[in-house]
Parts: C-alpha cells; structure tokens; sequence
C-alpha cells in the first residue's frame, strides 16, 4: 500500500517535473521567437532606410540631368517626369502626371516612337525637330521595358541638341562658302587668261583692260585669303595682343579721315562725338582695335543712304569697362538677321555686299577681336531706319 502511495507520489512529481519543463521550453522558444522577430523588424527598417536612400539617390540623379526623361505605363499615361522633361516641353511636373504622354510631348513622331518601343519591347532612337514650346531638335531616345516593373512600360530620354546642330550648319556653310568665294574670282580669272591666249593679247586696249578686271579679281581672292587666316588665328587665339593705353577718340578721328573718299561719295556727315567727351583711355592692342572700328565704319558707310550722317559716342559703363557706339541712318537689319551676321560671311544681301566687294567676314572679325581684348559686339536695328553697333572694351587702369 505505502509503496503504492510512493509510486503515484513519485510519478505525480515527474508529471509536475515535466510540464514544468515543457512550460520553460515553450518560453524559451517562445522567446527565440520573439528574437527572431525583433531581429527580422530591424532588418526590415534597415531594408527600407536602403530603399529610401537609394530612392532619394536615383532622383537626385534624374533631377540633375540635362535630359529630360519621362515614364509612361502601358497605356502610356506619365507616371514620372524629371525637371529636364519640363524644361525641354514647358510643361510642369504637378500638372502633367497621369497625362497622356502626347499632351506633353506635343508631337506625334515622339508619341509613336514611344508607343513601337512599347509594342515590340525595343530601343529605337532618332532626331526630332519639335515646335513646342519653342522650335528645338531633340535627339530622342525610346526605350520599351520588357517586363512591366513599377507600372513602368516605356522610356523616354530626350535631349536638346539645337546649339550642335546649328554649329554643324554653320561649318557646312562655311566651307561651302569658302569654296564658292575662293571659285568665282578664280574662274573669271580663268576665262580672262583664255581670252587673253586666244588673240585679246594682241589688242592692246582690250588686254590692258582685262588686265585690270584680272588685277580686281586677285586683290579680292588676296583679301578674302588674309581676311580667313586673320580669323583662324584669332579663333585659335594664337595672337599675342600688345596691350597699351589707346585714346579711342583720336584712333576713330584718323580711321573716319581714311574713309574721306566714301563718305564724300555718299555726301555723308559724320558726328565724332568722343572727341568732346572726356573718357579716359582703353586698354588694347592699338591695331587690332582699329580693325574692328575699320569694319565698323565701313559698314556704317557702305549700308548707309546717300546724304545720311554717322554718329559715334562713348561712355563709361563702370570702372573697368567703356562703349563706344557707331550709329548710321542706313537700310537697317531686320530683327531675325541681327543674330546671324557676326556669322562667317553671313550677308542679309549676299549680291549687294558682294558688289560692295565684300566677302561677309568684317563682322566675325570685329566681334572676335572684341572678345579677345575681354569686351563684346552688340547690334540694335530700325529695319529701314538705322543701326548701332555697340563695342565694349576694358578702360587702361595704371
Ligand atoms: N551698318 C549696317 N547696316 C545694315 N546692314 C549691315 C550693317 N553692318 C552689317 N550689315 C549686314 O551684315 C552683313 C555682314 O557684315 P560684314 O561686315 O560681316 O560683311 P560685309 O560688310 O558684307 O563684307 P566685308 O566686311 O567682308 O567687307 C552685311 O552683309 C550686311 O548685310
Ligand atoms: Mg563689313
């Protein structure tokens, strides 16, 4: 009986032993398990702040580029759009997310290019001109993803390469231009010398005058050569300038004197205003400085009307700087030529300049001859009326 009672009292306190086990295990697994579960939430916030970082990374990025880059989803609707993308289509971030992408775009080249690149999940790229919200070239490209991430179907990268391509134009131009002012003299030449050869050299009046018409044609060819290499070297900026203090007014007096003969022909007045005020002396290369006046004034004459008048004043802009301005009551220039004919041999009257034997280099020449002595051309216009160039140039500090 007693040892009945130790059995059941013994197996009782095992019983009691073992669930007092089993409960400490539970707690302790438990407690793993709330471990595990602290360390899994800590990773996760670590996960997200990296995901945050990385995020505020990538628009930094999109933001800073000169690109403009805009999202669209499969139905090409805008889901993201970078400051770039504004600034390209003038449009803003706040209004246009969610748009239809031709709503910003403005284009139906891009729009489809877009929509291919979608369709057959492909890059295609190319060379739009658009027209809003100014007229630009864009190199476009756009991209199709291959599996829809993000809501993310297609890509469009776009950028505004206007400024190279009118740089390319314009070096086109130039030596198109080159070749075609080098030709003519040349072959009037050509055809003097054959009539020469084929018995005009025997008729001395007539020889002596082609001659002369010979002469013209090489002094002009020798002008437009030494007018190019002048320029070359300038924009190459391998002139040394030899700077010193030159007294504008008295430079311009001597350079207005050497054009007595023009002015007298177009029965022409001339205001030197500069030689009444006192402005003090600039800074620059005594002759070169005179070619720019010299192209100057020479156009001033040349575009001006018979019996028309020059004025020419200067001022202090501040403490470093003067402008001397040259005013003729001439044909004027129209307002969308007046950012062209600092161009190489751009002429708005290719004919008349030419009959003026002009070669459209002097303008080129003058603003680059500016820019090295650290100043700068500008020219306002009356179309019909008159024109005034304004050259700014540094005052002589001693
Ligand atoms: N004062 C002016 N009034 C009206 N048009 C002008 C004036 N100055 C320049 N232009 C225009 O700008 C063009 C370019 O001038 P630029 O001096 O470079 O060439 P050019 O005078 O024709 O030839 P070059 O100077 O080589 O003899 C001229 O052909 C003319 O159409
Ligand atoms: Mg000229």
């Amino acid at each position: 009986m007693m040892s009945e009672l130790l059995l059941g009292l013994s197996l009782g306190v095992l019983a009691i032993l073992f669930l007092i086990y089993q409960q400490r295990n539970s707690t302790k697994k438990q407690a793993v398990r709330f471990t595990s579960l602290a360390s899994e939430r800590s990773n996760f916030e670590n996960l997200l702040a990296e995901a945050q970082k990385r995020e505020a990374a990538l628009s930094v990025i999109l933001e800073s580029m000169t690109e403009g880059v805009i999202a669209v989803n499969r139905g090409k609707k805008v889901v993201l759009l970078n400051s770039g993308a504004e600034r390209i289509f003038g449009v803003s971030k706040k209004m246009f997310l969610n748009r239809n992408l031709i709503e910003i775009v403005r284009n139906t080249r891009i729009d489809e290019m877009v929509s291919q690149a979608i369709q057959n999940r492909s890059r295609l790229a190319g060379e739009i001109s658009i027209a809003f919200p100014k007229t630009q070239v864009l190199s476009a490209n756009a991209i199709g993803i291959s599996m829809d991430q993000q809501d993310i179907s297609g890509i469009l990268i776009v950028r505004d390469v206007t400024d190279i391509k009118r740089l390319e134009h314009v070096r086109q131009d130039f030596v198109a231009n080159v070749s075609h002012e080098l030709k003519t003299p040349l072959t009037s030449i050509k055809g003097f010398i054959e009539t020469l050869l084929e018995g005009a050299l025997r008729d001395r009046e007539r020889s002596e005058s082609f001659l002369k018409m010979m002469d013209e044609d090489a002094s002009r060819l020798e002008r437009l050569i030494n007018d190019l290499l002048e320029l070359s070297q300038i924009e190459s900026r391998e002139i040394t300038l030899k700077l010193e203090a030159v007294d504008i007014g008295l430079e311009i007096e001597k350079i207005v004197l050497g054009f007595q003969n023009q002015i007298k022909k177009k029965r022409l007045t001339v205001h030197n205003h500069i030689m009444k005020t006192a402005i003090p002396q600039i800074k620059a290369d005594r002759d070169k400085m005179k070619q720019i006046f010299i192209n100057l004034i020479d156009n001033a004459i040349k575009f001006n009307r018979d019996d028309g008048s020059l004025s020419i004043k200067a001022q202090k802009l501040n403490g470093s700087l003067i402008e001397i301005s040259i005013e003729d009551t001439g044909i004027g220039i129209s307002k969308n030529n007046i950012p062209r004919i600092f161009e190489r041999f751009y002429r708005v009257d290719k004919a008349r300049s030419r009959e003026l034997g002009g070669t459209g280099l002097g303008l080129s020449i003058a603003k680059h001859l500016a820019e090295v002595h650290g100043g700068k051309i500008s020219c306002e216009s009356n179309f019909g009326k008159s024109s005034q160039f304004t050259v700014v140039l540094p005052i002589f500090k001693t």
